[in-house]
């Protein structure tokens, strides 16, 4: 496996790991869990944070890879990429608001929150983990460059 490789994979590990330490922080709050509760999303957070960094680094230092399949396909991957970032992103948003709400003990309002954050991040987990088998898997040879050159496809 090259460097290309080793980085989306460790990076699209993380969103996957994070993704089930929310699934699994969610189940633990409806068992009554609090104090597990709190460990398992902060974990889950750290796991976000650590797929961020990997994300960016990789970016920053060796750049994103374009798409590799057939052409008729390219419009609807670059349509779902940008959807799984923006999804991210709202993600992210969403994941501060709802922690805030925990360490302000505004319990009522992380409830809410948490739900949406909870479910926005399973699917941008799923989206994110789409697109490396797009990418990695199922389509490989597409080359690497600078982010914004491999979302347009310039
Ligand atoms: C991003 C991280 C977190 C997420 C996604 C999250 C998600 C959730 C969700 C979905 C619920 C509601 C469960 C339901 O009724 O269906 C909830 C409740 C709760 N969370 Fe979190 N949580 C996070 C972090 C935390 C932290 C760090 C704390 C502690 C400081 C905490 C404390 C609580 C408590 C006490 C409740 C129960 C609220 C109530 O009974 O009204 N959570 N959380």
């Amino acid at each position: 496996m090259s460097w290309y490789e080793i980085f989306p994979t460790v990076s699209t590990s993380f969103i996957a790991l994070s993704a089930i330490l929310v699934a699994i922080g969610w189940r633990l709050i409806l068992l009554g869990k609090r104090e597990a509760h709190q460990k398992v999303m902060l974990a889950g957070a750290v796991a976000a944070v650590l797929f961020f960094l990997i994300y960016v680094s990789r970016t920053v230092f060796v750049g994103n890879t374009e798409w590799g399949g057939p052409d008729n396909l390219k419009t609807l991957y670059t349509i779902f990429l940008i959807f799984h970032i923006v999804l991210a992103m709202v993600a992210a948003v969403f994941g501060i608001t709802t922690l805030t709400l925990a360490f302000r003990q505004s319990f009522a309002k992380h409830r809410r929150w948490g739900r949406v954050t909870a479910v926005i991040w399973f699917i941008t987990a799923i989206t994110g983990i789409t697109v490396y088998v797009l990418l990695y898997l199922l389509y490989p040879g597409g080359h690497t460059k600078p982010v914004i050159n491999a979302i347009f496809g310039i």
